[in-house]
């Protein structure tokens, strides 16, 4: 069944009321999102709704970033999400998000990230998390989901939007879905389609710099990022941004214990994320 487009939140609000899960986008749909969508239908069944938004979020872009050209395809993305089982897919305008500013106001109350929203990401884009979080919380309340499922590919979103639930009381359950990848390791992603032919093989560098991490993390944290970041160095077309390891909540890694190893590179003009868990120590 075609899913049924929505722009205005009244519309939304209009439907019954029922179980009610949301996957959060900025479109250009993949099988990333699509995983989203049917582990959505998954965990609320058929009597339950799946709504999709797709909204490019002003306030999470920089100046000087991809927000002009990010890519529109949304009837494209329409086709795709009703595929995988979603009901409703919301779209609305930067005006039914923000109002007439489209953005933040010089007065507007937003969602500080505290210091995680500083590092990573953070450090590169300065405010990028501030306007991700608030966004979020806009749109759990204009979709009101008692699940919201988000990619584990954006590692840092998703510790930050656990957080934000957890620090803020949300009634929203935040779910995390494991990263869909292409045959040759690399993280689907909407920026993906930015890569030339030549910069899409040369990106799945990324990937093989995580297996090389993973794999020297038996002898520690340190270790790790040194085989990650040997493997970027050998590849002069990818610039590293970093490659680090952390612990599962991206506070200092363990010696000895669950990780996680982050990796942002540009490939091109295209900068790219990835991650994984790793047990570090023998
Ligand atoms: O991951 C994304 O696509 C965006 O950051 C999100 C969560 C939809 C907020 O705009």
């Amino acid at each position: 069944m075609t899913a049924r487009v929505m722009h205005g939140a009244d519309e939304l609000r209009g439907l019954p009321r029922r179980d009610r899960a949301v996957v959060m986008t900025m479109g250009a749909l993949h099988d990333g999102h699509a995983e989203l969508v049917r582990e959505a239908r998954r965990l609320v069944g058929d009597a339950g709704d799946v709504v999709i938004t797709v909204f490019v979020n002003p306030t999470q872009f920089g100046a000087g970033e991809d927000f002009d050209a990010y890519p529109r395809t949304l009837e494209a993305d329409v086709l795709v999400a009703s595929q995988a089982g979603a009901d409703v897919v919301f779209a609305p305008s930067a005006v039914e998000v923000y109002g007439p500013a489209r953005g933040f106001r010089p007065d507007s109350v937003t969602i500080d990230p505290g210091p995680l929203g500083d590092i990573l990401e953070g450090a590169s884009r300065p405010g990028h998390f501030r306007g991700v979080l608030t966004v979020v919380n806009k749109l759990m309340s204009l979709t009101q989901p008692r699940l919201a499922l988000f990619g584990e590919k954006d590692y840092q979103q998703l510790t930050l939007i656990r957080r934000m639930a957890a620090d803020l009381s949300l009634p929203v359950d935040v779910i995390g879905v494991p990263t869909v990848r292409e045959p040759d390791g690399l993280a689907m992603s909407s920026r993906n389609r930015y890569l030339s032919a030549h910069e899409r093989e040369i990106a799945a560098t990324i990937p093989r710099a995580l297996d090389a991490a993973e794999a020297a993390a038996v002898d520690g944290p340190r270790a790790a990022e040194a085989a990650g970041r040997a493997v970027i160095a050998s590849a002069p077309e990818v610039t590293l941004d970093y490659l680090v390891a952390t612990d599962v909540d991206l506070g200092p890694a363990p010696e000895q214990g669950s990780g996680r190893l982050l990796v942002a590179a540009t490939v091109g003009t295209t900068r790219l994320l990835d991650n994984r868990s790793a047990r570090m120590g023998a």
